[in-house]
């Protein structure tokens, strides 16, 4: 529990690591970041009409996975990011081992926050709560305490309530584990945010057609796009196949139809929402009619302790912001349009790709179309490495614990790419957002790109200008 010196604690950490953080090579120079400690899932993405709000899980004090308070970033343009007070601390009973995850909402005009209370006991039995906080005057939030405790028949794993307005009502769902140690996501309705009524499951291990999927849904998110209903969901335990669902803990959806009658969902498979290193715990917020997304760009495993920034004080940062859209009955992804204005410098190639000179900037974005039949491949420093022949793209990276190689996999046929390159990140979408990959990576020297292959590419690269 963070206790009356929390505030001054969290100042003081800031302020005398924040210069060190941001002079690091592999700070972020246009994605979102911690400025001291650790930040993982994007919270309470919302839009009030004027601004965009991204609340994410921050421990301001180290680099570990403790003290997880709500950190406040709010935006009119997507591109353009300025820090508010910090949203909540985990200073009360019901939250003291962390205000865990959850969603923003307004409501009776006002910014009103739905989180996770968690609360540890010394026998390693936790339990949690589903609590409320809104708006100040003064930007920072009041809280109203519990609203939902433990239902009956699940263990104290239930967490990160995803709350929106359908009608007259309000609807959450709520990452859970029964007392089988099965993953499922639980629907809740209510007609004020304070009385809450469970309907019951709406999808997990052993629901509508899968099998074991995972011990635990953590992140979930229900939202209606293009006719469709996709649930996110973050299934943990979910086994690794040979090509898919290869990180410790992977983020995946459901695609299919929910009846605000039936209170059902009916949906096909989960499929894996994004094949890259490093993804986990989207969320997404309608606004001015695009369903948007942030990811962290970080997954909570062995490795991620290994990663080079944390001797400088922080660690981890979000994705870009993405539109996600429907194709073909499968779930796109592509950066939001307003990331265009990072461009300058164009440069275009046309040409056998062995022929293409390398790029030496930091931050790039390069959109390629390819005709494969032999392989293609992309040489980001020494550290990581794109191949793509002509039914999959295999992404090659060395792992920050030991530096063996890593595999990831998209396995369709590629045409064409848009790689959104940072000081230490790379996002690779193919096909227009059919696919993606997300990583980070910490090239040991200066950043290089390189290309190679028998094929004919064309080839455009833009620098891109800081925006943080
Ligand atoms: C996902 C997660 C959530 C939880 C939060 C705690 O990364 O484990 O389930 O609310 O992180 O920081």
């Amino acid at each position: 529990m963070i206790k009356d010196k929390g505030l001054s604690s969290i100042l003081h950490s800031v302020m005398s690591n924040s210069a060190t953080v941001i002079q690091d090579r592999y700070y972020p120079r246009w994605h979102l970041a911690p400025v001291a400690g650790l930040l993982n899932d994007p919270n309470g993405f919302s839009f009030d009409g004027e601004y965009y709000h991204l609340f994410y899980q921050w421990n301001p004090l180290s680099c570990e996975h403790k003290n997880k308070c709500w950190g406040h970033w709010r935006s009119k343009d997507l591109i353009h990011w300025h820090h508010q007070p910090i949203a909540l601390l985990p200073d009360e009973v019901y939250d003291k081992d962390g205000c865990y995850s959850g969603s923003a909402v307004i409501y009776n005009e006002k910014l009103t926050l739905c989180y996770t209370g968690n609360v540890k006991f010394e026998n390693g039995d936790r339990t949690a709560w589903q609590c409320l906080a809104v708006e100040n005057k003064q930007g920072s939030f009041d809280k109203l305490g519990p609203v939902l405790d433990l239902p009956e028949g699940y263990t104290g794993h239930v967490r990160d309530p995803k709350i929106w307005q359908y009608k007259a009502n309000w609807y959450m769902v709520l990452g859970a584990q029964n007392l089988n140690k099965q993953g499922k996501v639980l629907l809740y309705i209510s007609s004020d945010l304070n009385q809450w009524c469970l309907i019951g499951e709406l999808a997990g291990s052993y629901i509508g057609g899968l099998d074991d999927a995972g011990y635990m849904w953590e992140c979930p998110d229900l939202f209606e796009l293009e006719k469709h209903f996709i649930l996110l969901t973050c299934p943990q335990g979910i086994k690794k196949e040979e090509e898919r669902f290869l990180n410790s803990h992977p983020s995946a959806y459901l695609i299919g139809q929910f009846s605000y009658e039936t209170l059902q969902f009916q949906h096909g498979p989960l499929i894996e929402l994004d094949a890259g290193f490093e993804f986990y715990a989207p969320q997404t917020t309608l606004a001015n009619g695009r369903r948007l997304l942030f990811g962290w760009m970080g997954v909570p495993d062995g490795d991620e302790m290994h990663q080079p920034t944390i001797v400088n004080g922080w660690i981890h940062q979000m994705t870009c912001p993405r539109e996600l859209s429907i194709k073909k009955g499968k779930l796109y992804q592509q950066p939001i349009k307003e990331l265009e204005q990072l461009r300058q410098n164009p440069q275009y190639w046309q040409g056998i790709a062995d022929h293409i000179d390398s790029i030496d900037y930091f931050n790039v974005e390069l959109a390629i179309e390819l005709e494969v039949s032999t392989l293609f491949s992309i040489y980001f420093s020494d550290t990581m490495e794109l191949s793509i022949n002509n039914h999959q793209a295999i992404l090659k990276r060395r792992s920050f614990k030991n530096g063996e190689w890593k595999y990831r996999y998209w396995s369709h046929s590629v045409k064409k790419l848009q790689i959104l390159v940072d000081s230490s990140s790379v996002e690779i979408f193919f096909n227009e957002g059919e696919g993606v990959m997300s990583s980070r990576f910490f090239p040991s020297e200066k950043m290089t790109i390189t290309f190679s292959g028998k094929n004919n590419i064309s080839l455009t690269a833009w620098q891109l200008s800081d925006s943080i």
